[in-house]
């Protein structure tokens, strides 16, 4: 359903500060597919997806959706496709605008031309049942300001926003790592029954190794730029912690020494 092919990015190319933050990337992403991805820090992680949205150029390689070439497409033409939430509560959704403006803003920016003028009435029945399904009782609160919620509850309503337009696929940046322990709880949570409930293909990126093992049904490790583990849903069910780090180590060579991973 996605296939990336041969991806290469640098940064400061030519250069003797030169990263190679993409090295050779080959990865077919199956419909459906719930990937996790994990890495020490640097690894590359969110230089992919930003490759993958078209937030970032690439060097060199193709990246495919549903056999179409969108390589060199610009990002607002693939966000129709694509649902992408980053670490930060505050930029994923508009403080000034109400749920439900900002919603409307999502729903929008995944329907093709022509297709955009849903009645208002009818949409708000959609915003309501989609906010139904993740039990924070936004759906009775659709004209207070954003502002006023919690980094949790901005972080649930993004995954909504994200996930409304019924994206191809949803990318997730450490969605859950700047929101204090149980809200984060709280928006996995969400996660997974969103993803599950629309069998919606994603990627997430994690720091935290029982998340990545503990969701989805594949596991990706990089480092340096390349995918150096890739895990279906048999080989992560037995998954540790430990089993994990071991497996960096005999694979990489090196010593898995990011604190920020090994703490979580
Ligand atoms: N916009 C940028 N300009 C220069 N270097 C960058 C930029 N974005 C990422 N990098 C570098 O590319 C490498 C990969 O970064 P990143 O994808 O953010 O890693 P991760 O998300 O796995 O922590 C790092 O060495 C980082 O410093
Ligand atoms: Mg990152």
């Amino acid at each position: 359903m996605i296939k990336l092919t041969g991806i290469e990015k640098y940064f400061f190319a030519g250069t003797p500060n030169a990263i190679k933050a993409l090295d050779s990337i080959n990865l077919e992403i199956k419909q459906g597919d719930f990937i996790t991805l994990i890495g020490s820090n640097g690894a590359g992680k969110s230089t992919l997806l930003k490759a993958i949205a078209g937030v970032i150029n690439v060097d060199a390689g193709k990246i495919e959706i549903e056999g179409e070439d969108v390589t060199g497409q610009a990002e607002h033409v693939r966000a129709r496709d694509i649902g992408r939430i980053d670490q930060d509560p505050m930029a994923s959704t508009a403080a000034e605008l109400s749920i439900e403006e900002n919603l409307a803003m999502a729903y929008l920016r995944g329907q093709r031309r022509g297709l955009a003028k849903a009645v208002s009435t009818r949409r708000t029945a959609i915003f309501q049942e989609a906010l139904q399904v993740i039990g924070l009782g936004l759906e009775n609160r659709l004209k207070v300001p954003v502002g006023t919620l919690s980094g949790g509850q901005r972080q649930a309503l993004a995954l909504v926003m994200a996930t409304i337009a019924r994206p191809k696929l949803l990318l997730l940046d450490e969605h859950t790592a700047a929101l204090d322990p149980n809200a984060a709880k709280l928006v996995m949570g969400i996660t997974e029954q969103v993803v599950s409930g629309n069998k919606l293909t994603t990627i997430m990126i994690t720091h935290n190794m029982e998340q990545a093992i503990r969701y989805g049904n594949r596991l990706i490790m990089m480092h340096r730029g390349r995918i150096i583990l890739d895990f279906d849903a048999s080989e992560k069910k037995d998954l540790t912690v430990p089993a994990l780090v071991n497996k960096f180590t005999s694979t990489s060579g090196a010593v898995f020494d990011d604190d920020r991973v090994l703490l979580a």
